[in-house]
């Protein structure tokens, strides 16, 4: 049994086995060939903040492949009378194949992670963003038609989604580029580690430095779910590092720019790049059903 709580908990190989799989399900998917290797298995989904896609994705992913997605809302669950998250964790898998869950604190996860006797999925803590990672790599491949050795420039906060981002495009032999002003940086453990990987990762204060000669130009929030109390430093602070048209002209020609959404146009990227030629947000966001599909698949065995 495995979890996928972090990024590193992937091999290089499980990644690129993954991105196949995820593929494979997609074409099918628009040739409307079905798939019910999930019939009669159910998995819940602990959703402590809000979501659009991951949410979304999940639920129709499991009814895709003939299985079934419980939303549970915290507050409505007896975690918030104080239930403890590891009893918590014993009685879902007793019910479910697999739990889902987006927390505020990476610690609940992991915890719900050592008391599950089923997997755990990350769909989002305030350490990493795994699952949206698996996502970009396969938008990533299906536009480059490969991973390795290309540049990937990460522009603006080094949060939950860069911290997954430095070690799944380290896993893959993409070389990293992290432009964040001072007191923004990745968590310096995970670039410690991406480094132990082998990776070749720079964090810089220059969008332009990290752009140079970019195959891909990534970017999320400012204020992520969590630091809304900071939002006026935070839009200060990261005021320079918006990716536009001036800074896509500093990567490579055919550079590709990411975004895993929801995004604020005029804040981080600028409407013209986000609605522009290289934009390819919502092919991420479509992916996000396919990679979770090939998780499912892969986490429960099937
Ligand atoms: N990218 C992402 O995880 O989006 P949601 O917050 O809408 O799930
Ligand atoms: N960094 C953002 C990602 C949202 C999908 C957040 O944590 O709110």
């Amino acid at each position: 049994m495995k979890h996928l709580i972090s990024m590193s908990d992937l091999t290089q190989e499980e990644i690129i086995a993954l991105l196949d799989v995820a593929t494979d399900l997609k074409e099918k998917r628009a040739k409307g060939k079905v798939t019910d290797l999930l019939k009669n298995k159910s998995i819940g989904m602990i959703f402590e903040k809000s979501s659009t896609r991951t949410r979304v994705s999940f639920e129709v992913a499991m009814n895709d492949l003939g299985g079934h997605a419980l939303y549970l809302n915290p507050r409505d669950m007896q975690l918030g009378r104080g239930e403890t998250i590891g009893d918590t964790a014993k009685v879902l898998s007793r019910y479910l194949y697999c739990i889902v869950a987006r927390v505020y604190s990476h610690d609940t996860v992991t915890e719900l992670a050592l008391h599950s006797d089923v997997p755990v999925i990350n769909a989002l803590s305030d350490r990493e963003h795994p699952c949206q990672i698996l996502a970009d790599l396969m938008t990533i491949r299906e536009y480059k038609n490969r991973l390795k050795g290309l540049k990937f420039a990460w522009v603006g906060d080094g949060n939950n989604v860069c911290n997954s981002a430095i070690l799944g495009c380290t896993l893959v032999g993409m070389e990293v580029a992290v432009a964040c002003p001072p007191g923004y940086e990745p968590y310096p453990e995970i670039v410690k580690h991406a480094k132990r990987l082998g990776g070749k990762v720079t964090v810089t204060n220059s969008p332009a430095e990290a752009a140079k000669n970019a195959d891909i130009l990534y970017t999320d929030v400012w204020v992520s779910m969590g630091d809304e109390d900071e939002r006026d430093k935070r839009l200060t602070d990261l005021a320079p590092y918006q990716i536009n048209t001036k800074l896509v002209n500093q990567a490579k020609h055919d550079v590709i720019v990411m975004h895993c959404l929801p995004a604020h146009r005029g804040e981080e990227i600028s409407a013209e790049v986000m609605d522009g030629p290289h934009s390819v947000v919502f092919d991420q966001a479509e992916n996000r059903l396919h990679s979770q599909k090939a998780l499912l698949l892969k986490l429960m065995a099937c």
